[in-house]
């Protein structure tokens, strides 16, 4: 299931991508790759970041269920799979990194309040499921405890009603109590969540 929102505001995303500090969330998630990298990027839109990624590593493949986001792709290197986190059409330990850029917290988009635990749960098994035994979960996102986090929370829940599921960069963590997990400060309103999998 879709946020059928971003089908509607593909087209804003150029705009968005030229706001966007893309370059840190760039320069956060490729200290994480290697030449040989096979890469899945969940929730990833128009390629704002995949575009910046691309030459670095072997493969990249973006996941959206939104149609319209997924055209908007310019790069032919980058693959593009129609589908969403809770249920994600590759086979297990197939990526050697998965990472997820301004995109977990909208997961839970068109699911009712009382699914979401369940739906989160569902989404984190899938991430897991997907990595290689030494591979790495990425998840970029905006701290609810911070200003800007606080507005963008109040935007896309109290105006959108879009059912978004935003953390502090603890209680991200909090989620993934049997993994090695680390959090990298990006400034003032974002962090990174690192997970690695030992499996
Ligand atoms: C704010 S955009 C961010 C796009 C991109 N990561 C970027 O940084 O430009 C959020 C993206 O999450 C996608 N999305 C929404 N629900 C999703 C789900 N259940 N599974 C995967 N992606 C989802 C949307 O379609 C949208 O492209």
């Amino acid at each position: 299931m879709a946020n059928p929102y971003f089908d509607k505001i593909a087209w804003l995303y150029p705009i968005i991508g030229f706001l966007r500090i893309k370059n840190k969330f760039y320069k956060n998630i490729k200290k994480f790759t290697n030449p040989d990298s096979i890469v899945l990027d969940v929730g990833g839109g128009t390629g704002i970041i995949a575009e910046l990624l691309v030459n670095d590593i072997k493969e990249i493949t973006i996941l959206d269920p939104s149609k319209n986001m997924l055209k908007k792709i310019k790069s032919k290197k980058i693959k593009k799979l129609l589908g969403s986190a809770e249920n994600i059409k590759f086979k297990d330990k197939t990526f050697d990194l998965v990472y997820c850029v301004d995109s977990f917290h909208h997961f839970t988009n068109s699911y009712e309040k009382s699914e979401h635990k369940r739906i989160i749960q569902k989404c984190l098994r899938e991430l897991i499921r997907i990595l290689k035994p030494k591979g790495k979960l990425l998840i970029i996102e905006f701290d609810n405890k911070s200003k800007i986090g606080k507005i963008i929370e109040y935007f896309e829940n109290r105006i959108m009603k879009w059912h978004s599921n935003f953390y502090n960069p603890e209680g991200l963590e909090s989620l993934f109590k049997n993994y090695k997990t680390k959090i990298h400060k990006i400034n003032t309103y974002c962090y990174m969540l690192e997970v690695n999998l030992n499996h």
